[in-house]
């Protein structure tokens, strides 16, 4: 399936949750790297509940990366996930630490894009748009650029203007435009993915950029998010959607794939 890169508008719409969530329900090997810039690991302090002591993963990435040994580096400081076969590279500890990463994303981006030869996909927690220390390269570069949204007024309304950015910068490095996607948390809370669909066509070049919807579900995403403890998770309704959503997300990454050869043959 590749690099997929998972990003945000406005507010806390739920991308740390649906990262963890997919990448842990895939039930493949994948590699989750926790690239937000904020600091303070939030995927160890909330799913981990601080219980793990993780490898400070992208500052000793960034230092393999000086001495030419990246791609050496990676695999082994990939945190495998108790019951899982996930891979965790944690994000940094603080934001502090995050600004001085700039130039480690593109090299990166090349080494995750490698692992998809050893049968490992990458799902990418990128963080909000704009922050200091954005991991721009692996958002531009993945094989599929997702922003989490819910389905409200005010989360589509800061959506829309940072959609129509992504969509002229990802136009500038060369992506097909079916690379950029939105991931709607909570369809018909109010609006639903049809009409949310319709109503972002207009900064998507006449389609509907919605991929896939996540349900609405507190209870079970405060297990990825805060380490909460439930008793059914496999046949949750958040389960169940994200495994739609990889379903989903194999087919975008396919279909872009046929674009860009299609637009190479035509070149
Ligand atoms: N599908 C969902 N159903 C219900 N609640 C959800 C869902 N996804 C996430 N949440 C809740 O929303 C809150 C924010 O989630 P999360 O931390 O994943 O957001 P985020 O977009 O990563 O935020 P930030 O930008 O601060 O990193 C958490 O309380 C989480 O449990
Ligand atoms: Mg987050």
């Amino acid at each position: 399936m590749a690099v997929i890169a998972l990003t945000s508008a406005s507010g806390s719409p739920g991308v740390t949750t649906t990262a963890l969530g997919w990448a842990l329900s895939r039930g493949r090997p994948t590699v989750l790297v926790d690239a937000d810039p904020t600091g303070g690991s939030a995927m160890l302090a909330g799913y981990l509940r601080g219980q793990m002591v993780p490898p400070d993963a992208l500052l000793e990435l960034w230092t393999a990366h000086r001495q030419g040994r990246l791609r050496a580096a990676l695999p082994s400081l990939a945190m495998p996930l108790p019951g899982s076969q996930v891979g965790l590279l944690p994000g940094t500890r603080s934001h502090g630490q995050a600004r001085i990463l700039a130039g480690l994303f593109e090299p990166l981006l090349a080494a995750l894009k490698a692992l998809e030869g050893t049968g490992q996909d990458v799902i990418v927690d990128v963080g909000r748009l704009g922050l200091a220390g954005s991991p721009s390269a692996l958002l531009h570069g993945a094989d599929l650029a997702l922003v989490v949204c819910r389905a409200d007024l005010v989360s589509l309304s800061a959506l829309r203007s940072w959609l129509a950015t992504m969509h002229t910068e990802l136009a500038e490095v060369g992506a097909a435009s079916s690379s950029l996607g939105v991931v709607l948390v909570g369809p018909g809370r109010p609006y639903s993915q049809g009409e949310v669909g319709k109503v972002l066509a207009g900064v998507c070049g006449g389609r509907s950029p919605v991929l896939a919807s996540v349900a609405w579900d507190p209870k079970t995403a405060a297990v990825f998010s805060a380490g909460a403890q439930v008793r059914r998770l496999e046949g949750s309704r958040l389960v169940r959607s994200l495994r739609t959503l990889d379903v989903a997300a194999r087919d975008a990454v396919a279909g872009t794939a046929a674009d860009l050869t299609g637009a190479g043959v035509q070149a």
